[in-house]
């Protein structure tokens, strides 16, 4: 049996839970798979912390060289994330004749079609099972368990630490600032928590899904991506006696010869399995043509889980080396059906919405006057209490409007003496 060899740049928390894995399941893994698979050499810049598990000095090194121009070397493991020098390092590997496993879905989601390229043009692989979702076996489970499939849509709960956010404010009635900094005490959420707030990691991770089920790399440009930093306790109550829960949703669906997408908070109904994805949970509902509608749920993130991601990919890796197999990356075929993305303007949905207005007799009417100028039917309204003097939320369900409708209504109503808030608007969908 030929012994796999692998280099690893990267020693941080899923590093060395991958070595973790590696040499704790050793011959687990090698019953289980008939394979011998041998980390090599580690790489980091910074050597100096404590990791859970420890290497001979001889292994370890802080120059990436060692690992890239070693022929010995057949995977190189990337999970120091960031694009630079991610990529560079990336490329060089495949340059040298290795295959690569990468966790860093900022880089593929933004330089995925170079590095694809590069790696099909040298007959290499990457995997990125770790890139989304952690230890969830999406990636496989698109690529291989649902390959004679046709995908209509995805809806994804892709950030833990937005989720954990909105679950807290939901569950114990916290604000968003409270259960940020909850999620740092935890250990949750990075201290620099900002991609993962803004949206940007979910909308990273969506690239690649839909790359999966529609065949097309689409730019982060093209995406629509608003965070949860702007949603209120207020509203997470206000939507729960509504009967939804309040959830960073990735959405990319086919509608018509479009594909729709995007990232942004989103009400979704209590009786939807995806609204019951609390704390760090992750949650992939993908609807098929063959399979139907499947959900996989699990951790989002975490060393070990992230790690079991990572060592999938090298088994499958590690086994095609043996073989004397090239799986093209992926076997990416584009779905034709899908003539364009659909601009934000010409998107549809029905719309929480909260004004805070003056209580005083016609400020309702008023409100509706432009709401039905603008062709936005509403389908339930209630005023709530008396909050600071005369001024009060007033909380509507639209049906479903275009989002132009509903922007330039807002922008109206927004101008009015009697609203003393910028009006607030969540999408709902039923998926
Ligand atoms: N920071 C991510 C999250 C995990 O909070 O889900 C890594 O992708």
């Amino acid at each position: 049996m030929k012994k796999i060899n692998i280099g690893l740049i990267g020693f941080g928390n899923v590093g060395s839970g991958v070595v973790k894995i590696l040499r704790d399941k050793k011959s687990f893994l090698a019953k289980r798979t008939g394979l011998q698979i041998q980390v090599k050499k580690v790489c980091d810049k910074d050597l100096s912390g404590k990791r859970n598990v420890s290497l001979n000095k001889g292994m370890l090194t802080k120059n990436a060289r060692e690992i890239i121009d070693d022929p010995g070397i057949d995977i190189l493991v990337e999970l120091i994330g960031g694009l630079h020098p991610a990529k560079e390092f990336i490329i060089e590997a495949l340059k040298k004749g290795k295959n690569v496993v990468t966790a860093n879905k900022a880089l593929l989601a933004q330089e995925g079609k170079e590095l694809f390229a590069q790696a099909s043009d040298r007959g290499k692989s990457i995997y990125f099972e770790a890139s989304v979702g952690a230890g969830i076996p999406i990636i496989k489970t698109l690529r291989e368990g649902l390959v004679a499939n046709r995908f209509n849509s995805i809806y994804g709960i892709l950030n833990g630490t937005s989720n954990f956010v909105l679950s807290q404010m939901s569950k114990y009635n916290c604000t968003f600032k409270k259960a940020l900094a909850e999620a740092k005490s935890s250990g949750f959420a990075e201290k620099d928590a900002s991609l993962d707030i803004n949206g940007i990691d979910s909308a990273h991770k969506l690239l690649l899904l839909i790359y999966l089920c529609f065949g097309k790399l689409i730019s982060l440009d093209d995406v629509y991506v608003e965070g949860i930093s702007r949603i209120s306790l207020a509203d997470v109550n206000y939507a729960k006696e509504l009967g939804f829960e309040i959830k960073l949703l990735a959405i990319a669906k086919k509608e018509g010869q479009d594909l729709e997408v995007r990232v942004h908070p989103t009400l979704i109904p209590k009786s939807h399995l995806l609204s019951s994805v609390g704390g760090i949970f992750n949650a992939i509902y993908v609807s098929s043509d063959l399979a139907g509608d499947l959900l996989l749920y699990g951790p989002g993130a975490g060393q070990l889980s992230a790690a079991s991601a990572v060592v999938s990919d090298i088994v499958d890796l590690t086994q095609d080396l043996q073989a004397g197999l090239f799986r093209p990356t992926l076997n990416i075929i584009p779905d034709k059906s899908i003539k364009r993305l659909r601009k934000m303007d010409d998107f549809s949905s029905r719309h929480y919405i909260r004004f805070m207005a003056v209580d005083k007799p016609g400020v309702l009417a008023k409100i509706a006057g432009v709401l039905a100028k603008f062709k936005i039917s509403i389908a339930s309204v209630s005023q709530k209490q008396r909050h600071k003097a005369h001024v009060v939320p007033i909380v509507m369900v639209s049906h479903e409007a275009r989002e132009k409708d509903l922007r330039s209504a807002l922008d109206t109503i927004a101008r009015f003496d009697i609203i003393k808030e910028d009006p607030v608007a969540i999408r709902i969908e039923e998926a």
